[in-house]
């Protein structure tokens, strides 16, 4: 079983995985958004001892974590969010959902300097609710009356990241060393001095992204106007 970041190419598989264990669908573009605009969060666990028959079989994809950051954290904290987590029936209880939530959390943290990552769970949703408290530490924020399209309550959840947070002299490790000293890397020196001027300075304008295009409305089932 491998681990690894989602790829764009992953997307159609993703979706159907999370079809087939969740009521909770997104468009492709929704998944496509997440892995271009968090690529470090998002990750798909791979059944590699499926042997590839010719070079466009598809990977197979068990299981998934779709994540990102919070685009404007009501509380000014910046903190991550998991959009959906599923694994297929087939492959449960190997540890994989555990796996899957701590890259992400770990990447949040190292990337974007995520103070907490925050999710929402149905009350009754019993396996889920042992993954996240029991196994990795979320405490229950509290409760969203009628959070999902049918009606069921919602435990939000939140765990801090601090203990994530890279500390000074993390990096320094011999290897990471020896490699930006060997010499022989092949990168050359930096060219061009685009932006480095005062009057290019002035002429970089701050440009919006995101939900300021209304790019939050392409989710299929908006789970927080539920
Ligand atoms: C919830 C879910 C993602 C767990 O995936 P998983 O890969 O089987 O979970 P893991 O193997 O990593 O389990 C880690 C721990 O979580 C808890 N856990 C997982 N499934 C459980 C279950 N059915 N009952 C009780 N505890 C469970 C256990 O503490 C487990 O540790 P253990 O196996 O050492 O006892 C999976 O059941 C699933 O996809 N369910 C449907 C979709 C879903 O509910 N997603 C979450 C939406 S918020």
């Amino acid at each position: 079983m491998d681990i690894r970041v989602l790829r764009s190419d992953d997307i159609p598989h993703v979706q159907q995985t999370n079809i087939t264990n969740l009521p909770e669908n997104y468009f492709c573009k929704y998944y496509m958004y997440h892995a271009m605009s968090w690529p470090q969060l998002s990750y798909v666990a791979v059944d590699v001892s499926r042997p590839q028959k010719t070079p466009y079989d598809p990977p197979k994809i068990v299981g998934y974590v779709l994540a990102k950051m919070e685009e404007e954290p009501s509380d000014g904290v910046q903190h991550g969010h998991i959009t959906s987590l599923s694994v297929m029936r087939t492959h449960r209880r190997l540890g994989l959902a555990e796996k899957l939530m701590r890259q992400s959390q770990r990447a949040m943290a190292e990337t974007y300097g995520a103070k907490y990552v925050s999710l929402h769970v149905r009350v009754s949703n019993r396996a889920a609710l042992a993954l996240y408290r029991d196994t990795l530490g979320f405490k229950v924020d509290g409760t969203e009356a009628k959070y999902y399209a049918d009606g069921e309550d919602a435990y939000g959840m939140k765990m801090n990241l601090d203990h994530l947070k890279p500390k000074p002299g993390d990096w320094d490790d011999e290897d990471f060393k020896e490699e930006e000293t060997s010499g022989d890397a092949d990168e050359g020196d930096a060219v061009g001095s685009l932006g480095k001027n005062k009057e290019e300075q002035e002429l970089l304008k701050k440009v919006k992204v995101g939900r300021g295009l209304g790019v939050g409305e392409l989710v299929e089932k908006n789970e927080s106007a539920a």
